[in-house]
């Protein structure tokens, strides 16, 4: 994967949606960060954007399921749109953030997630609890975890803005790496859990 040759391949002409979550709702979240760096590193035809409303979203219901709210429709819509997803969220105290598990849960008994391929991403690598909990959780959920672009980012110290990531040659090489085997992954190549079900066709 680590193949900086990879980082600025074309991969076509077909557009590559790429939905990002943060768990973080905090004004300066490093998790936050990481997707929108991501963002502006993305190959073409690869285009991430960031969802902003996981802090719009009640506390999952099923009994709001029937008839969701429109923070929750919005987050489905987004996820159906999409051709794949990026998932970076903190540990908060060995667990997964409210935030990311609320909207994980409205997204539980959604069809547009089952066998969507996801890359997630641990920005603090000496935590691992969440990313654990996360991987069983995506899988339960029937996504498809591609493993290429499914990465521990050991950022530096003090590499907590979207700037400082996209200025830190390791980081900004990091991170065009995994998108660039999302990229592979979803125009037919690369590596994954399970068997893919994502077609460009
Ligand atoms: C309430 C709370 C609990 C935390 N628990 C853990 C933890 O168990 N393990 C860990 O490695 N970091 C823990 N952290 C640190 C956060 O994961 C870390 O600050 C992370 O960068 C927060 O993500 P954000 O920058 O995207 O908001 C905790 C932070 C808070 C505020």
């Amino acid at each position: 994967m680590r193949n900086r040759h990879l980082c600025h391949r074309n991969f076509g002409p077909i557009a590559l949606n790429v939905l990002a979550l943060s768990g973080s709702l905090r004004q300066a979240s490093i998790n936050t960060a990481f997707c929108l760096a991501a963002a502006r590193l993305a190959p073409a035809p690869m285009q991430i954007t960031l969802f902003a409303g996981l802090g719009a979203l009640p506390l999952f219901n099923p009994d709001l399921e029937t008839d969701p709210p429109w923070s929750v429709q919005d987050l489905r819509q987004a996820v159906a749109r999409a051709d794949a997803l990026l998932i970076a969220s903190p540990e908060y105290a060995h667990g997964i953030s409210g935030v990311m598990k609320n909207a994980l849960d409205w997204l539980v008994s959604d069809e547009g997630v089952v066998h969507k391929p996801v890359a997630l991403v641990n920005t603090s690598p000496r935590a691992h609890h969440a990313c654990d909990a996360l991987r069983e959780i995506l899988k339960t959920m029937s996504t498809t975890l591609v493993t290429d672009a499914s990465t521990a980012l050991a950022l530096p110290r003090g590499c907590v803005t979207q700037e400082a990531m996209l200025s830190a040659p390791e980081v900004r090489g990091a991170i065009a790496d995994l998108l660039t085997a999302l990229a592979t992954h979803l125009t037919g190549g690369g590596g994954h859990e399970g068997v893919a079900q994502f077609s460009l066709a």
